[in-house]
């Protein structure tokens, strides 16, 4: 059976005449004769290989690539036999060109002390960290756990092992030393690096304690580096671990690259998931290395003279791809901040965009309805005017927080580039691009040479209908597979519908080809016979101007079947009452229909959000039936479940 798709969005807004003109897209099409958006997307289709090809050749490879593309499903290989290395391309090249001083990145602390570094200093950095690592016995092909905060020795740990050929596994920093721990051992790493402490809201976070927590029992690991950062005591093993500063001090700023076939692996990252075991996405470095090198480029349009800012931790994909790889291969300079974006002020992002400004800015919607909680006069109080573009990831953005995005942050000049995309594609797949009309809520088209569709159970595309979203077409940043489990990579992405990628989202396909991502299918609701998606009812309460953020689950009832059970955050200052509890019902059914109306709608202060800002619907449903939780250890907030056992045994 479909899934509903209840959401109304007519809006369309289109990007200036200007912003397209001087657009990187517009020049590419221009060179290759290629007039409209659509033309581009039918040639790029058409000529997968051919068109990957040309964008291809804007790297430097050490030698060139025998075949683009060899497709056999579901394992594609990409550029094969081309010799090369993404820290090549994202350091080497630029520190003997006039990039060497120009600034690759601008750090701030929490606490505000700033770090300005030029490409030709990370490139010494990465030398010498990486001649550390090979002295510490660091070969090709080890994996090697990094567990640190928001601060440049995170970047340069990670170029400094893809330089050597070994593989990094990027833990964030705000996992547990459980998660720490299986992340470890599930990839036998050699080596830690790992920090003292670091800053955030105003607190030194004791990283070293978890990760020693986790040491306990991983005996894959040999040595541990630890950087200084906050001074906090700690306890340094002997014999295991060795301090940063002490291991690059004697070591030369030259490394040797090492030149790797395209389709060597390059970092394994584990899955944020919403539900099940982590999953160890394997990432290579030359498919990898274009598809982010190019979707950058033109999605975000990034320039020599902007100034970048992936509002994102390093520990999930999107800082991977869009704060070290993607940006140092384009030669750009970004931001990067280490602390809360609330810290000591809810002004703190629009005062760093003011201060640096910051040209292009990339964040999620949950950040987008924080601050719009707070209220526009904190924004009021900064320049904003250097931002041209914006973007959003990371799950659907609700129209609302669309258009306040765009009006207050933006001042209707900056068009916003919704991508969609997972830590399995590595990059983009469906985004517009600077030239594309833009419907709020809708992540637009697939990237040129993509194809995307929506199934019905039976593999039926579907229009205008909820169903499974698919890729039908491979590109250059597709996960290798599974860490040392091919078959999990089989069964989960390609069993259910032959030779098609299914990306466990549930979409559905407007009249004009545009995709609507309505959320995980795992979150998909039965109501009294109609299959609907959390996220549209999500969207509808946070249209209501009261709310900033909505949850909503299943609940069994004795009648419909399911009836729907919201979860509120209000805006501040507003007051939970009886009367708004009827308006938002009643609202929802306006926006969306009335089957779609929540049954019981309860206010809360928080909601249990993933790593990367994802409401964790699994657990909040777990507290709602009474059942065990399961494992928390990846929640960013975890004292969010005492707070809704709290409020369920009140009730009672
Ligand atoms: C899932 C992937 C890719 C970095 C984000 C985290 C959701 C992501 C969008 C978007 C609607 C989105 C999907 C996807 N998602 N971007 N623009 N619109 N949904 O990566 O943790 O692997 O999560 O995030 O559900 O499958 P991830």
């Amino acid at each position: 059976m479909a899934i509903e798709t209840l959401l109304k969005e007519k809006r369309i807004f289109r990007p200036s005449k200007k912003l397209v003109e001087n657009s990187n897209v517009m020049q590419w099409m221009k060179e290759h004769k290629i007039k409209t958006y659509d033309e581009l997307l039918k040639v790029a289709s058409k000529k997968r290989s051919w068109f990957w090809g040309e964008l291809a050749k804007e790297l430097e490879w050490f030698s060139p690539w025998k075949k683009v593309l060899d497709w056999k499903p579901p394992y594609a290989k990409w550029f094969i036999g081309g010799k090369f290395n993404i820290v090549h391309n994202a350091l080497d090249r630029h520190a003997n060109s006039f990039r060497k001083n120009k600034l690759a990145y601008i750090w701030e602390g929490e606490p505000g002390e700033v770090r300005k570094i030029t490409y030709g200093e990370l490139y010494r950095e990465v030398n010498k960290f990486a001649n550390a690592l090979k002295e510490l016995g660091v070969k090709k092909g080890d994996r090697v756990a990094i567990y640190l905060p928001m601060i440049p020795e995170l970047p340069i740990s990670m170029l400094a092992c893809a330089k050597i050929g070994a593989i990094h596994s990027v833990v964030f920093s705000g996992y547990s030393a459980k998660a720490l721990q299986h992340r470890i051992n599930d990839a036998s790493a050699k080596v830690l690096i790992t920090v003292d402490g670091f800053y955030r809201h105003g607190k030194v976070i004791k990283l070293k304690d978890s990760a020693d927590e986790a040491l306990k029992d991983a005996p894959s690991v040999k040595k541990v580096v630890v950087v200084k950062r906050a001074g906090n005591n700690i306890k340094m093993k002997r014999d295991r671990d060795l301090w940063w500063h002490d291991i690059i001090e004697k070591q030369k700023p030259y490394c040797k690259t090492v030149q790797l076939e395209a389709n060597t692996p390059l970092y394994i990252l584990y899955t944020s998931g919403t539900t099940g075991t982590p999953k160890g996405v394997i990432h290579d470095h030359g498919g990898y290395a274009v598809g982010t090198y190019a979707t950058l480029k033109w999605v975000f349009d990034l320039k020599e003279e902007d100034v970048w800012w992936c509002a994102a931790d390093i520990g999930w994909v999107t800082g991977h791809s869009y704060i070290v790889y993607a940006p140092l291969m384009l030669g750009v300079t970004s931001v990067m901040y280490e602390g809360a974006p609330t810290y000591p002020d809810p002004d703190r992002v629009w005062q760093i965009i003011e201060k640096y400004g910051v040209t292009v800015f990339y964040t999620a919607p949950t950040a987008v309805r924080m601050f719009m909680r707070f209220g526009r006069s904190w924004v009021k109080k900064h320049d904003l005017s250097t931002l041209r573009l914006l973007g959003s990831v990371g799950e659907p953005i609700n129209p609302s927080a669309w258009i306040w995005y765009y009006n207050v942050i933006g001042n209707k000049k900056c068009p916003i580039m919704d991508t969609y995309w997972q830590t399995e594609t590595g990059m983009f797949v469906i985004t517009p691009l600077p030239i594309t009309p833009l419907k709020p809520g809708s992540a637009t088209k697939p990237f040129p040479s993509i194809e995307a569709d929506v199934y019905d159970e039976n593999g039926k595309p579907l229009t205008n209908k909820g169903g499974d979203l698919v890729l039908t077409t491979p590109y250059p940043a597709m996960l290798k597979t599974l860490y040392k489990n091919p078959s999990r990579y089989e069964k989960t992405y390609w069993s259910k519908f032959k030779n098609m990628y299914l990306t466990g989202d549930v979409a559905h396909k407007d009249k004009d080809g545009y995709i609507w991502v309505q959320g995980r299918e795992d979150d998909v609701l039965n109501v009294a016979g109609h299959r609907i998606g959390t996220a549209e009812v999500e969207s509808a309460l946070v249209s209501h101007p009261a709310v900033v953020e909505a949850a909503v689950v299943g609940k069994p009832d004795k009648i419909r079947g399911t009836v729907i059970k919201a979860f509120v955050i209000l805006k501040q200052g507003t007051k939970p009452s009886s009367t708004l509890v009827k308006d938002l019902k009643y609202h929802v059914g306006e926006e969306i229909g009335h089957i779609a109306k929540p049954a019981e709608i309860v206010f809360v202060d928080d909601l249990p959000k993933t790593r990367s800002g994802k409401i964790m619907r699994r657990v909040i449903e777990a507290i709602e039936l009474g059942k065990p939780t399961g494992d928390i250890s990846t929640l960013r907030n975890p004292e969010t479940v005492n707070a809704l056992i709290k409020l369920k045994n009140n009730r009672k």
